[in-house]
């Protein structure tokens, strides 16, 4: 049983994982085997928590790059293909979240955050796939939703129709991929302490919001994302194509 769940042998990228989710998900692929690509921003974070994970004796090595620069992340596929390293796992999980009221925004602010979100999703996943169907291979792709891909809620809109998109990508990706043996699915974590919902757990009056909305009264932590991540990665879901997994204490299920 624990094989079908085995990620040795197995490369993956997971961007975004200098910290916070992405750090928790690279952290558990490589408990589970894998080999680790951890990706950020900057050189300095991105080294370090690499180190973080290669001080565990985990096989984790770092590259920064902004995943919203296309060039840029072709640039770092290019270098992989020259080292003979061939990704067999992505995750898209770099994110930002900006909040203001719709009729206050500046489009230079929806496009930053459609373009971290959204876009970047598939740039990544693109040049990802590109190899994966060349090499007969298949492999697994993995975005990260939210809660937003299902609910809305004020002042988070571009936020909203980035992972209301990541969802239907996800979908588009398995139309296109399946039959070349990747599954493509995502996750949309619930409420999760990590530095971008600090603001929100320094609320006392959203932090009760968040504890008396939720049926498990509490928020997620980062750690309780690896399960899925694993089981998604793996061969355990090798027939699971274009679905969402909600991990989220079972917010959704009592809106
Ligand atoms: N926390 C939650 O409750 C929650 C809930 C639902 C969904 N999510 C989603 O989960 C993902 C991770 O969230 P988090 O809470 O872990 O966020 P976080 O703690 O703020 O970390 C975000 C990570 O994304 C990276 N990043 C941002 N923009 C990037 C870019 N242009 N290029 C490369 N990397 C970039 C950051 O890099 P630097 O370290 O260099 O800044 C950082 O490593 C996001 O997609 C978020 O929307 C989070």
């Amino acid at each position: 049983m624990t094989s079908l769940f085995d990620l040795s042998g197995r490369t993956a990228l997971i961007t975004g994982s200098a910290r916070g989710i992405g750090f928790a998900l690279a952290e558990g692929l490589a408990l589970a085997g894998a080999r680790v690509i951890l990706n950020g921003t900057r050189d300095d974070t991105v080294a370090a928590a690499a180190r973080r994970l290669a001080d565990q004796g985990l096989d984790a090595r770092g590259r920064a790059f902004d995943v919203t620069d296309e060039q840029a992340v072709a640039a770092a596929f290019a270098q992989w293909d020259h080292d003979g390293v061939q990704i067999d796992i992505v995750i898209n999980n770099a994110g930002i979240q900006f909040r203001k009221p719709l009729v206050e925004l500046q489009l230079s602010d929806w496009q930053r955050v459609i373009d971290t979100n959204l876009t970047s999703a598939f740039i990544v996943a693109r040049e990802a796939a590109r190899r994966m169907i060349a090499r007969g291979t298949g492999g697994k792709i993995i975005n990260i939703g939210s809660l937003t891909s299902e609910a809305a809620r004020a002042t988070v809109g571009p936020y909203t129709a980035a992972k209301g998109g990541i969802k239907m990508l996800t979908r588009a990706m398995s139309a296109e991929w399946a039959a070349s043996n990747i599954q493509a699915n995502a996750i949309g974590p619930g409420y999760i302490l990590t530095d971008m919902n600090q603001p929100l757990v320094d609320n006392l009056t959203f932090d009760a919001w968040v504890r008396s909305s939720n049926p498990s009264q509490r928020w997620g932590k980062p750690e309780e994302l690896v399960g899925t991540a694993v089981y998604l990665a793996s061969a355990a879901s090798s027939y699971v194509n274009g679905q969402i997994i909600y991990v989220d204490g079972g917010w959704l299920a009592v809106l």
